[in-house]
């Protein structure tokens, strides 16, 4: 019998090609295109397998604070290898780089929380967030009070559930999705949804307002928790207007509605302080992290939730015996080590202080591209920050078909050797956070110099 792709050929794009099934990738186009292997990384840069180079604009996939060949974090893996390579926390067992890791995230919570579950990934995290909020308010009686609430351009994941969640087209296209009782709200994206002359403090209040509008006419009892993300990341790097958080909180509080801060992208320095939730001003009642929580070397994600949903949790579990959720690798040792030494290397480096100090270099020269011929915005804050092209600036019009201008300079810039991430026509960058000022400045000459060459392609 021939297996399926025998007749590919050895080389790794060939068998990429017949064997690999690519997350968020155009499959058609990759079946011609094939893949661009990567084979090694060494401080914020990667190599691909022709040996040419590219600094990691984006920490892959907005992960690796620390870049690549930190040997701490390789030592910290082997020796928890070595001593307890893999066991469950199920059922009253436990571990120490667990118990540690838990310990620790606390003492570092925005707010006080008071335990820490632990998942693989973002969307494990917001998915068990959904489920600990409907078993919250099962257990305090309000079967009916299980909506939750999203915004447009939000993103936080994948699962089903926080697939649901995540308000960008893709993914709800013909996965059937969303799932009953997700509400989308308005997008705090002032420069696409502020109106002529409104302020960003104007905008706030009117999205506070739509928002107030929305719970009243499903009704507040009908309605759990929000989600958000301190920043917007995959929906094109939305930082929301002056005073947003600070409304809609009080909105929320009102109607006894709580506050979920994905902090899956922001945490652990992105924005310029250790949490997102704290350059913006939030109170969560539950927070999600993972990705810089172990520099994204090994998978690993976290929930923090108050005492009060905790005690409503105990409550119910009492009622029913087991608590019913978990995951084979909830707080993996491996894993929770290495997250373990990252947070310890964040303090010894202060990497929150290193953010601050390379921050105005980056946004600095980010927002200078505002005046391109092609950039409408350029919006960002700390090491993250977002370019959104248009073709034209006085009106805001944007290209026709959508992404097709952003694919087009992605590749550019790619060639240019820095890997971004387009969004739709928004290009992001999210570099690692240990990137030096010099480097930074490489980062947007390599960027400006394909901005430069999309410029006759795009306008003709
Ligand atoms: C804000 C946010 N939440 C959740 C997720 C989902 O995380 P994962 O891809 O690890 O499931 C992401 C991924 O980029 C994210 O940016």
């Amino acid at each position: 019998m021939t297996a399926p792709g025998s007749t590919a050929g050895n080389s790794a794009a060939s068998r990429d090609k017949a064997f690999v099934l690519h997350p968020y990738t155009n499959l058609d186009v990759h079946e011609t295109q094939g893949p661009m292997i990567i084979e090694r990384g060494e401080g914020i840069r990667v190599f691909d397998d022709g040996g040419k180079d590219y600094i990691e604009g984006m920490a892959s996939l907005w992960c690796v604070s620390l870049g690549w060949g930190e040997e701490r974090l390789v030592q910290a893996a082997t020796r928890q290898m070595r001593q307890l390579s893999t066991y469950h926390i199920f059922g009253h067992k436990s571990h120490e780089p667990g118990i540690d890791l838990a310990e620790k995230l606390i003492g570092l919570a925005p707010v006080p929380m008071s335990k820490v579950f632990f998942a693989n990934s973002g969307s494990e995290a917001n998915d068990t967030a959904i489920k600990l909020i409907w078993y919250y308010n099962n257990a305090l009686g309000r079967p009916e009070k299980k909506k939750i609430l999203s915004r447009q351009r939000a993103y936080h994941g994948v699962t089903v559930a926080t697939a649901s969640l995540t308000g960008l087209p893709n993914n709800h296209r013909d996965f059937d999705l969303p799932i009953a009782r997700i509400l989308h709200g308005d997008c705090p994206h002032h420069y696409r949804n502020g109106l002529e002359g409104e302020s960003e403090e104007a905008f706030a209040t009117r999205l506070a307002e739509q928002l107030e509008a929305l719970i009243l006419a499903e009704g507040p009892d009908t309605i759990a928790a929000m989600f958000a993300e301190p920043v917007m990341g995959a929906g094109g790097v939305v930082v929301p207007p002056a005073t947003y958080f600070a409304k809609i909180q009080a909105v929320l509080k009102k109607y006894d509605i709580l506050l979920v801060a994905d902090e899956v992208i922001c945490g652990f320095g992105r924005t310029g302080n250790f949490w997102g939730s704290q350059t913006m001003g939030m109170q969560p009642d539950i927070l999600t992290c993972a990705k810089q929580l172990s520099s994204g070397y090994l998978p690993i994600s976290a929930v923090m939730v108050t005492d009060a949903i905790y005690r409503a949790c105990v409550e119910e579990s009492r009622k029913i015996g087991t608590f019913g959720h978990g995951y084979t690798y909830s707080a993996h040792p491996v894993a929770a080590a290495v997250a373990l030494e990252t947070l310890k290397i964040y303090e010894e480096r202060d990497i929150v202080g290193h953010v601050r100090s390379v921050a105005p270099a980056f946004q600095g020269r980010l927002k200078a591209l505002a005046e391109h011929p092609l950039v409408g915005e350029a919006r960002g804050i700390g090491l993250i920050g977002a370019l959104e092209l248009v073709a034209d600036k006085a009106t805001r019009t944007p290209f026709d078909p959508p992404g097709r201008a952003g694919a087009l300079l992605n590749g550019l810039v790619q060639d240019n050797g820095l890997i971004v991430r387009a969004m739709g026509d928004s290009i992001a960058l999210c570099p690692p956070l240990v990137i030096s000022e010099a480097e930074i400045h490489e980062v947007f000459d390599r960027l400006t110099k394909a901005l430069y060459s999309a410029v006759p392609v795009l306008r003709g």
